[in-house]
């Protein structure tokens, strides 16, 4: 499989769907998520290393549109198997997932995603190939659905925790690019615009990567939302001036006992919330939930590179030479910092494992 990354260009164009098929259902087309908000640019992705390199390099981003992504691209990797034998097919599918899921290793939709895709093929193999890209074909599109009716649920949940003219915090970017439609943390601050509600927004530009910066303030402008932009480092001082009402975030994993990881920076917010008695949500699809998972010590937090921290963004290096670093790309939120989970089905409280459990009964 070879890695080249850059999949076809296509022309710059609005914004519309983040994550779908291209018009003869081979390619996956995604919106380059690292390109904006200076760009809208679409990209076709084809082979396995276009698809895993988009992945890796954020062009697709957050864990529910990673899924999607994902799932689509199995579909589009199933067409391009061309034996007949289900066995020799299955196989294939087997190993182009786990190329895919060895891209990022911290979200769980990902491999939630490629399972489910595996298990449809496996489940529809004695109807031979092309009743196995059939249902392939349907159960993507099916993911997606579920997800945008998800993010819709979530966001009524989450609006019914906050009032007219609250302040919210919010940390790296949970809203519809990085899920379908609503989002999730940002769903009840869009579905309550639309409503006619007023917010004010606090954005964390979540470093290294500016997630917040980039893609949640781009968004919240584009759905007429009070928003302000601040450093990670400030998330204390607007809290103290009272400014916070709560704090929404989403999640990548979410294990047993409730203990959550999320961007980097997430649980320093949370920490920085319980000091100042202000409620801490995390909203997510229970895809997010993964009952294999007791606690967040058994999370695997994605290490990316250095210089995502000394040089990207910047004109020339912002640290000397040689300097060392740490780049882990998540944290974990313990779970007594969280006041609540918002997931589709309702909202989890403490104890977590408890009302995990009775979500999947
Ligand atoms: O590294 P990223 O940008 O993929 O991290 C994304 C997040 O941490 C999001 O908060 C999370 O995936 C939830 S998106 C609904």
């Amino acid at each position: 499989m070879d890695d080249d990354m850059d999949g076809t260009k296509a022309a710059e164009t609005d914004m519309a769907e983040n994550v779908g098929l291209s018009k003869d259902g081979k390619k996956v087309v995604i919106i380059d998520q690292s390109e904006l908000p200076a760009r809208t640019v679409r990209l076709e992705l084809g082979t396995p290393g276009e698809m895993f390199g988009a992945i890796q390099k954020l062009k697709v981003r957050g864990a529910p549109a990673i899924g999607i992504f994902a799932a689509y691209c199995m579909y589009c990797l199933a067409q391009q198997t061309e034996t007949e034998d289900m066995e020799d097919f299955l196989k294939e599918l087997e190993k182009y997932g786990a190329y895919l899921n060895a891209s990022r290793p911290t979200a769980v939709n990902l491999s939630w995603a490629v399972r489910r895709m595996i298990r449809t093929a496996a489940e529809h193999a004695p109807k031979g190939r092309r009743g196995v890209l059939e249902a392939l074909g349907r159960e993507c599109v099916k993911i997606q659905e579920e997800d945008i009716a998800m993010c819709r649920a979530i966001s009524e949940y989450g609006l019914g925790l906050i009032r007219e003219g609250d302040g919210i915090l919010t940390h790296c970017n949970a809203g519809p690019l990085a899920t379908s439609r609503y989002g999730t943390a940002l769903g009840p601050l869009i579905l309550g615009a639309e409503r006619g509600m007023r917010f004010k927004v606090y954005a964390d530009e979540t470093r290294p990567l500016l997630q917040g910066a980039r893609l949640t303030t781009y968004e919240l402008m584009r759905a007429g939302i009070d928003v302000t932009l601040i450093c990670d480092s400030m998330a204390g001082i607007v809290m103290k001036n009272g400014w916070v009402q709560a704090c929404f975030v989403g999640c990548d994993r979410v294990a047993l006992n409730g203990d959550t990881a999320n961007k980097i920076g997430t649980s320093s917010v949370a920490v920085l919330a319980d000091y100042y008695n202000i409620p801490f949500y995390v909203l997510g699809p229970s895809s997010t939930i993964d009952m294999d998972c007791p606690c967040g010590e058994r999370i695997e937090i994605e290490l990316r590179e250095e210089e995502e921290i000394i040089k990207k963004y910047y004109k020339e290096p912002m640290a000397p030479e040689g300097v060392t670093c740490y780049n882990p790309a998540f944290d974990v939120t313990d779970h007594s910092l969280i006041t609540g989970i918002v997931t589709e089905k309702g909202i989890l409280r403490a104890p977590y494992e408890k009302s995990i459990r009775k979500l999947f009964e």
